[in-house]
């Protein structure tokens, strides 16, 4: 850690995934420079990242080896892109995501950085070569998407564009391992990524329940949260296959018949508008109150942190 201090990462964009990522980089001991177009938000980002590093050692959760008073001396913030990004090793954008916004902000990056340093981007969805296309340092360019919250759910999904260099693909992975975050490589450029593109198959099948009258939300909730989610913690949904069989050869023996049929009464994709949108939202919202978000989210995000934890001493024997 004393080494790692050294090294600089820029944030570029502290709203909430930026202001999460710079606490993941500091509990590994990195030198953080925040940046925001609004300098109120560098400030909002930095008093977040107090109020969370206290709560979080309050209930025994904190990251890594660094005290709260380490760790947030090794976050500082600035209202000037080049202090930000000139001397870091690797830049983690977070701005708004918006093709001509994130275009326009790696140019100017593209403009101030080293020539060695790793560009990455919070995009959760805009593939790489769209918004690297025409950087000069194009081939330092990498998306890492993070899960929301990031400091919570460690998954990031790394996805290089065809011109990336192999090893930034390489760096970036061990980055993201050492800070406790867990890569995972999308090979190929698809819209949506991977957590995405199977979340959005979940959703719409709860939309598409809730819509014909199968479930009430709470319970299409329970169904993940107290049934699949529960397994889906510790395993993916392939070997839970694997092991709810005797492998996969006999899981596709026993069930090819009534997966395949099942799956063929999804039908097609649903907008989430209209009526059913409105019932969603009032039955959630009897159940969780619009100005008690925030309360919930900490309530959230408690529950992550000691399933993380956990996770890590399950792990340790
Ligand atoms: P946010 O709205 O919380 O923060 C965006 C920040 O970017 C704001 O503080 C804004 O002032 C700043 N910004 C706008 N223009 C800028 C510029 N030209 N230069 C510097 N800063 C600028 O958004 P959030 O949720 O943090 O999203 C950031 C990125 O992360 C997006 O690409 C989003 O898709 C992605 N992401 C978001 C997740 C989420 O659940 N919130 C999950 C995974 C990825």
């Amino acid at each position: 850690a004393a080494k790692n201090s050294e090294q600089q990462v820029g944030i570029v964009g502290s709203g909430l995934i930026g202001h999460s990522f710079a606490m993941i980089y500091a509990a590994s001991g990195y030198r953080v420079r925040i940046y925001d177009i609004k300098p109120e938000q560098v400030q909002h980002a930095l008093s977040t990242i107090d109020e969370q590093l206290e709560h979080l050692a309050k209930n025994g959760l904190l990251r890594g080896k660094l005290t709260v008073k380490e760790q947030r001396s090794l976050i500082t913030g600035t209202n000037d892109l080049a202090e930000c990004v000139k001397d870091a090793f690797f830049i983690q954008e977070c701005v708004y995501e918006d093709l001509d916004l994130k275009r326009g902000v790696h140019a100017k990056i593209d403009g101030l950085c080293k020539d060695d340093v790793i560009i990455a981007s919070s995009a959760s969805a805009l593939i790489p070569s769209l918004i690297s296309q025409n950087l000069k340092h194009k081939n330092r360019f990498i998306v890492c998407h993070p899960t929301n919250p990031p400091f919570y759910a460690p998954l990031v999904e790394v996805i290089p564009a065809p011109w990336t260099d192999p090893d930034v693909v390489v760096t970036t992975k061990q980055l993201l391992a050492e800070t406790g975050q867990v890569p995972v490589i999308v090979k190929k450029e698809i819209d949506g990524f991977v957590l995405n593109r199977i979340q959005y198959s979940i959703i719409g099948e709860c939309w598409r329940l809730y819509e014909e009258g199968v479930m009430s939300v709470e319970d299409i909730d329970k169904v993940m949260s107290e049934g699949l989610g529960r397994r889906y913690a510790f395993m993916g949904p392939l070997e839970t296959a694997y092991l709810n069989a005797d492998g996969m050869y006999n899981y596709g023996d026993k069930y090819k018949e009534m997966i395949y049929r099942v799956q063929c009464t999804f039908g097609a994709p649903r907008k989430m508008e209209g009526p059913t949108l409105d019932k969603i939202q009032n039955e959630l919202t009897s159940r969780i109150p619009l100005d008690q978000l925030n309360e919930r989210r900490k309530w959230r995000d408690i529950r992550l942190a000691s399933l993380q934890k956990l996770k890590n001493d399950l792990d340790k024997k």
